[in-house]
């Protein structure tokens, strides 16, 4: 939520501040897109010292426009930001950046400052005048006024970060020290890029990606300064500190849409590729699996008795299709729990308690503040990401990284199929270590897992007779999605995805329940995606084969999800869309696909922003 960027260029480097600033935005821009601004430090020549600051609500484009119209000087240090807003609406003066009283800093921030109200008012008591509604501003304020006391800014950031609350990255400039980009933070993601001559911040790489791979990761409450040749890191105490240097393993090319109209659409497609990604390296020479990142000893795993698996959106969904797969294979009892549900109702948890936190950001305050909380509880804590150094790996005693590659679109697509890949190699692992399954057995499920790109590509190979489907739908105001075991977690994931896209009416129920009340639903032509189980699982295919009848009978439009060679679905569905034939556990990963695209698509023809759908981050980092 919120995305920040820094810059700080020395003598040699050739980039303009503000370019920089607007393009890390640009490539940020899905964490926030209510209002977008830049503060670039002026340097005696032109306009004399100062600060150069715009700021415009509604997307970056508008910022862009006020730089067309009336181009900035060329400077060598800025910050930016792009805001989703939390304190006040979405206005010009909202906007960040904020400056302190006489207007010599300039700060952005993403997170909230929980004990605003306080500081704000021994402010105003004091005689400051504030100009927004914003948390943020009163930072502005107690930083400025540390200058002008004398302070240099890492000094005024180390004492001013020592009296706020809640959860912060805060990136500040002094335009009186041009050389300087002073940033903290604490429960809110930040990262260092390093470069020659010239360094860079972000609220992650993508910002920068352009510029250098070479990153360097903060732990909590610490401070960094940047100088055009050399970095800083403190702790709010001011004690020294060390950041964790890494190299980003993709490029740019994998933060640009490539051609396609949207991020969304690239990285449905990109799903093979990412599933085959995420398998890499799993299997060691003797075939048994490995984990590299597993630091749970298998004396340790064999005495967990009980998983539970948290997670927010979309990777509460993968929680969901896990636990049928984790419980089957392991035998381990497996619960699901929205995260930000978890903490509050005071969970039982022990040491032998797993707790599997699912975050393709790796930065959700909800699904953070739930393994803090799993770890006061004495519970380990193994965390399923796909953004390296994030926050919830970091605090987890295990990770499975899920290497999806960068996600932008908000709306999670190779996000979500990593995660259910990682899910199912986890469980395969547990069974390994406590021997509930036999090997040949657990190779066989692997090799399974191993075909899945393929059959994802055979998925994104109907794309256009999926989009037609979408066409046809264009003047639906409701659609509901039925599905059974594993797939009633797909039916769930495709009314999310059709909720946060084209924002329309969509729920998805286990089919079990229509006859409970959902069928009171079922109106003339209303379309009902149905999710089929392969026929393997007789029991479950003829039930679900039955709700498809009820709900035909009373008038819906069934657009039914049916695997290949199950011809005698055809004749109770208005559309059937096959899938390959796969094992029932692992037949999410196919079937989610069609519902990707299909939300994908209506929402474009719809005239929606599929990758900033309204009112949505891609990465909430605010509780
Ligand atoms: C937001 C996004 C969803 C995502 C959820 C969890 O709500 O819009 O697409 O599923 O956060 O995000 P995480 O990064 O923790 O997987």
């Amino acid at each position: 939520m919120c995305g920040i960027v820094g810059y700080v260029g020395g003598a040699s480097s050739s980039l303009d501040a503000k370019d920089v600033v607007v393009e890390g935005l640009a490539r940020l821009e899905y964490r926030g897109y209510d209002s977008a601004g830049l503060a670039l430090v002026l340097e005696g020549s032109g306009d004399g010292p100062g600060l150069h600051v715009d700021k415009k609500a509604g997307k970056l484009a508008n910022l862009r426009a006020i730089l067309d119209e009336a181009p900035p000087p060329t400077t060598r240090t800025g910050i930016g930001h792009t805001r989703w807003a939390t304190h006040g609406a979405p206005t010009d003066a909202n906007a960040h950046p904020h400056l302190g009283a006489h207007g010599r800093l300039a700060l952005v921030h993403n997170g909230i400052i929980e004990n605003y109200a306080v500081l704000r008012e021994a402010l105003e008591a004091e005689g400051h005048e504030m100009a927004s509604e914003t948390d943020t501003e009163i930072a502005a304020h107690l930083l400025e006024r540390r200058l002008d006391a004398g302070d240099d800014l890492t000094t005024a950031m180390q004492q001013v970060c020592s009296q706020l609350e809640g959860a912060f990255t805060l990136v500040a400039v002094d335009s009186q020290d041009p050389d300087r980009v002073v940033a903290a933070r604490r429960n809110s993601p930040l990262v260092v890029g390093l470069g020659e001559g010239e360094n860079f911040l972000g609220s992650d790489v993508a910002a920068f990606i352009e510029h250098t791979r070479e990153a360097l990761e903060l732990a909590q409450d610490q401070v960094v300064t940047l100088h055009p040749d050399r970095v800083e890191v403190t702790g709010f105490d001011g004690s020294p500190a060390e950041g964790t240097r890494y190299h980003v393993d993709w490029d740019l090319s994998a933060a640009q849409k490539d051609g396609y109209d949207w991020f969304m659409r690239k990285e449905i497609f990109e799903q093979p590729r990412a599933l085959a990604d995420s398998l890499l390296g799993r299997r060691g020479l003797d075939g048994k699996l490995q984990l590299d990142e597993m630091r749970l000893t298998d004396g340790e795993l064999r005495e967990i008795d009980r998983i539970v698996i948290i997670g927010c959106g979309t990777a509460n969904y993968a929680g969901l299709v896990a636990k049928y797969a984790i419980e089957h294979w392991t035998r381990i009892p497996c619960e699901v729990e929205l995260a930000h549900e978890f903490r509050y109702r005071d969970p039982i948890l022990t040491r032998n308690t797993l707790v599997v936190a699912i975050s393709q950001s790796g930065e959700t305050a909800d699904t953070l503040m739930a393994i803090r909380h799993a770890h006061l509880q004495r519970a380990k804590v193994l965390a399923i990401c796909n953004t390296n150094g994030s926050t919830i790996p970091r605090e987890s005693d295990a990770v499975i990284y899920t290497h999806a590659g960068p996600e932008i679109g908000v709306a999670s697509t190779k996000g979500f199929l990593t995660q259910l890949m990682a899910c199912y190699v986890l469980g395969l692992y547990l069974a390994q270590v406590r021997g509930t399954k036999f090997g040949d057995e657990i190779a066989d499920v692997m090799a399974e897992l191993e075909q899945m790109p393929r059959h994802v590509q055979t998925m994104l190979d109907k794309a256009e007779d999926v989009y037609k489907l979408a066409h046809a739908h264009e003047d639906s105001s409701t659609v509901l999605f039925l599905g059974r075991h594993a797939g009633f977690p797909v039916a769930l994931e495709g009314a999310l995805k059709l909720k946060e896209l084209a924002y329309l009416h969509a729920e998805g129920f286990a089919a079990g329940e229509l006859k409970h009340g959902p069928i009171a639903l079922i109106d003339d032509g209303l379309p009902v995606f149905c999710v089929m189980p392969p026929r393997g699982r007789d029991q479950l295919h003829d039930k679900m084969l039955s709700a498809v009848q009820e709900i035909r009978a009373r008038g819906a439009r069934t657009l039914v999800l049916v695997e290949d060679g199950d011809e005698g679905v055809a004749r109770y569905a208005d559309e059937v869309v096959y899938l390959p034939k796969v094992p029932t556990l692992l037949q999410p990963l196919v079937a989610v696909v069609p519902l990707q695209l299909f939300a994908c698509e209506l929402a474009t023809v719809l005239g929606h922003d599929v990758d900033q759908p309204r009112n949505l981050a891609k990465s909430v980092t605010v509780e």
